[in-house]
């Protein structure tokens, strides 16, 4: 009989002595305890293929019917305060009107207010008549109408101005990131419209139009954008962000201004905030202060956008607004492998302000998936003392990523493993989130899986204010 040599873990244990088998044991044990020292990740399945974008003539895209008539009707924060909106839309055969025709719901009389209106080229591309209004003295807390275009062509929407800014004043925000214009960018807009907990404004952290991945960064592909989102953004602001898909540089064809189709079509208030660039500015909104960071300008010591910030965090009282919310396109942690580490430069020189000013939450996209942190900074690190890991911060924001709005590029998957102890949850999903400040203490946070059922929170969390009650959220019984 012919003795069989079987190679297997057995044969290991079998020829290795007692005392190696009990720490092979124990060195399983504590890989396994390291594994499981993270937080969660969401096994959620979903198609992993990307999908192209929705066909131009799809109806998301339509263009509304008479001669002349505005399309891509948006609106965004016109000041610091909420007083004012910017109403912006575009006609396609002539300039028209600069006019809007608003009133509130509760009074008889109109006013109006006068506009301009811009073109620009963009390789042999050349846009319709972009048309940028403010509206400005508007009541908070109040409905109001407003109409644009020209005799049979008038479109009228509606929007609700904020509470008036103040500590303890309700609002419902929803985020949403890298949305781009799939049939899954359109069941997210979709989502977040018939979720249940009624977002007010949008809180858009950047990659708008995805554009840029067509040839010559084809800016047709702006305007269908604008006519497909309309239907959120001619009624609720949205709140800019600009991400490295507006940055439109494209030397090859001749255009070297970086973020020309961005910047000539969503204007936002960024003089009321002393911002010299409209790529990063503040606002208030209700009881929340919101600084809003370009994270494709430059942002090194000394640079514009540095200057600014420094002179920003100290103007935040926290007394008037509570919560300390910042926007950003690429974050800073992120345990997923693809985008990696491209916002660590800007971590490295901002987050020790972020700690030192309690920021409550961040917002970031770029990478397409979500993401959530528990409190963490990492600001002791510093080249020469090897201390580089993250720590629990109670002073430190929570860091969510939300770039999964359902763009062309797909999904990103591909996770670092063990799951960071820094990350609280993790999924490969497309989706929203609505962050709902009931008061100056507490603020409910929920994702929004596109899969699920409208009310289904696939995460969510109880914010505690960092200044008024600041407690560690992970050790209460959410
Ligand atoms: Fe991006």
């Amino acid at each position: 009989m012919v003795a069989v040599k079987v190679t297997s873990t057995n044969s290991l244990f079998s020829s290795a002595s007692p005392c190696v088998v009990f720490f092979i044991v124990i060195a399983f044990v504590l890989s396994s305890a390291v594994l499981c020292d993270g937080g969660k990740t969401g096994v959620y399945a979903r198609k992993p293929e990307k999908t192209g974008d929705m066909p131009l003539h799809s109806d998301v895209f339509r263009v509304p019917s008479g001669y002349n008539a505005p399309q891509q009707v948006h609106i965004t924060q016109g000041d610091h305060v909420g007083k004012a909106v910017i109403v912006s839309w575009v006609t396609q055969d002539e300039p028209g009107s600069n006019t809007v025709v608003y009133w509130s719901e509760n009074s008889n009389g109109k006013r109006k207010a006068e506009g301009k209106v811009k073109t620009y080229k963009f390789h042999n591309y050349t846009s319709g008549y972009i048309h940028h209004c403010i509206i400005r003295n508007l009541e908070y807390n109040t409905k109001y109408y407003y109409m644009v275009g020209d005799g049979d062509s008038i479109r009228k929407f509606r929007f609700t101005t904020p509470p008036r800014v103040g500590p303890d004043a309700p609002y419902t925000f929803g985020i949403i990131g890298d949305l781009g214009q799939t049939f899954d960018s359109n069941s997210t807009v979709a989502h977040y419209e018939q979720n249940p907990k009624k977002g007010q404004t949008v809180l858009y952290v950047g990659d708008l139009s995805y554009a840029d991945n067509y040839p010559n960064h084809d800016n047709v592909r702006w305007d269908t954008w604008g006519r497909f989102i309309e239907r959120s953004v001619a009624y609720q602001p949205w709140i800019w962000t600009v991400g490295n898909h507006e940055l439109d540089f494209a030397p090859e064809i001749g255009e070297t201004t970086p973020f020309k189709p961005y910047s000539n079509r969503y204007p936002v208030p960024y003089v009321e905030s002393k911002s010299t660039s409209p790529f990063w500015y503040s606002i208030k909104r209700a009881s929340a202060y919101i600084i809003v960071l370009s994270s494709y300008s430059a942002y090194g010591k000394f640079t514009p956008q540095y200057q600014w910030l420094q002179q920003e965090f100290p103007k935040v009282n926290r007394t008037e607004t509570p919560w300390l919310i910042v926007l950003m396109h690429a974050p800073w942690y992120n345990s997923f492998n693809y985008p990696f580490m491209e916002g660590e430069t800007m971590r490295v020189i901002y987050e020790p302000w972020f700690v030192k000013y309690k920021v409550d939450v961040v917002f970031s996209g770029h990478v397409h998936a979500y993401e959530r942190s528990e409190r963490v900074s990492n600001v002791a690190y510093n080249v020469v003392n090897g201390i580089c890991t993250p720590v629990k911060d109670q002073s430190a924001p929570v860091y969510i990523t939300i770039g999964d709005g359902g763009n062309m590029d797909g999904l990103v998957s591909n996770m670092s493993e063990p799951q960071p102890t820094y990350s609280a949850y993790r999924e490969s999903s497309y989706g929203h989130a609505i962050f709902d400040i009931k008061n100056r203490t507490h603020a409910h946070y929920s994702w929004h899986r596109n899969h699920d059922g409208n009310p289904v929170e696939a995460d969510s969390m109880w914010f505690f204010n960092r200044i008024w009650h600041r407690v560690d959220e992970s050790s209460v019984s959410q």
